[in-house]
């Protein structure tokens, strides 16, 4: 049985981004014609008002929820308030918008990072809220956790065939690849490329090298969702949110995890950059493991088919053939 159809009307919300546009490839690969779409100067996600207003003329049927105010370590700890601000604003406007105006079934995006600093491994969906947060993204995380919270709460009290997927460490094209606000994946692979081409002799990797993070390239990410949205029925979700501790979220993992220094290795190898990887330990490290237990999804009839080898490899091409629109200045 399907439950997302071609006769929905899809709304995307955040599709330039990189989970978004990777929704929108595989809708399309599909495909699904039905789309809709909207840049941040046609809607503002901030704005209730324009989003409620959106909801009454465009009337969709499905909603995948990829906008947000995302980043990485020096981001969150330095746009606290914008993190949890933003975040709590577009989700409450999209959410609520969905539930008012009859949207069928509706994808939210938690994350990896929100799951308590010391969550036992791998990290399975009930130990959210567990136990202390990391500091660094505190305000990103509870924002999440709050939309996590509404989606399970309508589909509890409302009966809506609303679910929240937890997505573990993403990357592809479309990627943030800003020096000081992006992940540390794509931060790596720009520092990389050009240390390559400016022929440097070392170049300096925050922290110590040893945190062990699991990587998703953004395109399986996105199969993984609308898989579910496709092939998951509502009684399943219901499951989920009927056992304790009552939430409706999924993660979406690939089961593989590598140090940051093995990341580094590999993108180095990747770009044949030959010089020094140094650390600086210094720099903050984050969590030390973070690995999902997505056995949930696998039962689901869902894998991953991208290696991290491939992945980073088309991350490379897609950031070479694309950069021009990176060369920002640091800020
Ligand atoms: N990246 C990861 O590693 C990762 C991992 C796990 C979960 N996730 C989750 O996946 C979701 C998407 O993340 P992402 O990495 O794809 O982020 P992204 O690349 O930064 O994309 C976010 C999108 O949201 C849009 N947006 C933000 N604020 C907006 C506003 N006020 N009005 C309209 N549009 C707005 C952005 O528009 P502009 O293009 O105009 O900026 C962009 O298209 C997030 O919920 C995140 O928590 C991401």
């Amino acid at each position: 049985m399907t439950y997302l159809t071609h006769k929905d009307k899809i709304f995307i919300a955040g599709h330039k981004g990189l989970v978004g546009s990777a929704i929108m490839r595989n809708l399309e690969s599909k495909g699904y014609t039905n789309i809709v779409t909207k840049a941040r100067n046609e809607l503002d996600l901030l704005d209730q008002h324009a989003v409620k207003d959106f909801y009454r003329r465009e009337k969709p049927s499905v909603v995948f929820i990829a906008a947000a105010k995302v980043g990485g370590i020096y981001a969150n700890s330095h746009f606290r308030a914008e993190f949890i601000y933003e975040n709590l604003q577009i989700q409450n406007n999209l959410i609520w918008g969905a539930y008012e105006f009859d949207v069928h079934r509706l994808v939210f995006l938690g994350s990896s990072c929100i799951y308590p600093k010391e969550a036992p491994q791998p990290i399975r969906e009930n130990c959210l809220l567990t136990s202390p947060l990391e500091y660094t993204n505190r305000p990103y995380a509870v924002a999440k956790i709050a939309g996590i919270e509404l989606v399970s709460s309508l589909r509890a009290q409302f009966k809506r065939d609303f679910f929240a997927a937890m997505p573990t460490n993403l990357y592809g094209p479309h990627d943030n690849f800003h020096p000081k606000t992006s992940h540390v994946l794509p931060a790596l692979l720009r520092r990389l490329v050009e240390a390559k081409e400016n022929d440097e002799k070392r170049i300096t990797v925050w922290g110590t090298g040893r945190p062990q993070r699991e990587f998703l390239y953004s395109d399986d990410c996105a199969d993984a969702l609308v898989h579910m949205a496709e092939k998951i029925s509502e009684s399943d979700f219901d499951k989920i949110l009927n056992t304790p501790p009552y939430w409706c979220s999924v993660n979406v993992g690939g089961g593989d995890e590598v140090s940051i220094r093995e990341l580094a290795e590999m993108i180095a190898k990747e770009v044949e950059f030959s010089g020094k990887l140094e650390f600086d330990p210094s720099q903050p490290d984050g969590t030390m493991r973070k690995l999902m237990d997505s056995s949930l999804l696998v039962k689901w009839g869902w894998k991953p088919k991208i290696t991290l080898e491939q992945g980073i490899r088309d991350t490379i091409n897609w950031y070479k053939k694309n950069r021009n629109r990176y060369q920002v200045a640091a800020c």
